[in-house]
């Protein structure tokens, strides 16, 4: 059984790292689903590293780590969105995903979220369905002048445990 992703909050050093990262995910782990013209456009947000840096610490963003290499990150905007979720490609299927998104729900459940929204990717709504998020709307978006399809899926949080992640 392979090591059990570990968590920690996000620290201004990761920046360069988690900008590598999100244009990798982008990249390979939707290639199925986007041409290479859309995810570009979509990985482009991360060309602007300083602009980068400071969305993921003007969210609540955590780094999962696997074997001590960061594998992937999370984040949730204003307690209610769960703004991005982005897996290393070669350390995907290993559930650094579900843990990301484990702790995210946990997260928001403890600050008083009861419902929480994520823009679902085309590649990752089966991964949001299955964990219970229901679909609510497509959308097109358009970002670096190309159209990009996503899914507005939401998910009711039961309240949460007494003495969990605060
Ligand atoms: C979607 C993503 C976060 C999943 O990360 P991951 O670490 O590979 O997922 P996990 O290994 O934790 O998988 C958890 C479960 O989801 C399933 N799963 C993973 N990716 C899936 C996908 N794209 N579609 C359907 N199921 C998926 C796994 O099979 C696993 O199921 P199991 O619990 O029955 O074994 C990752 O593929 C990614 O970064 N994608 C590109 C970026 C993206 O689209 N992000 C979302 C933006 S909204």
């Amino acid at each position: 059984m392979a090591t059990a992703p570990g968590l920690r909050p996000y620290l201004p050093a990761d920046a360069a790292t988690l900008a590598a990262l999100f244009r990798a995910s982008v990249e390979e782990l939707a290639a199925e689903d986007y041409d290479a013209d859309q995810r570009e456009a979509w990985a482009s947000a991360a060309d602007d590293e300083a602009a980068f840096a400071s969305r993921l610490a003007g969210e609540l963003t955590i780094v999962a780590l696997l074997g001590g290499d960061v594998a992937g990150f999370a984040s949730l905007k204003d307690n209610a969105i769960f703004d991005m979720l982005y897996v290393r490609p070669d350390l995907a299927g290993q559930g650094v995903g579900a843990t990301l998104a484990d702790a995210i729900e946990k997260l928001a459940a403890a600050r008083g979220t009861k419902k929480l929204t994520v823009e679902a990717s085309d590649s990752a709504r089966d991964f949001f369905a299955a964990r219970g998020y229901v679909a609510q709307s497509r959308n097109t978006v358009t970002i670096a002048g190309e159209w990009l399809g996503n899914t507005t899926m939401t998910k009711e949080l039961a309240a949460p445990a007494a003495g969990g992640l605060q």
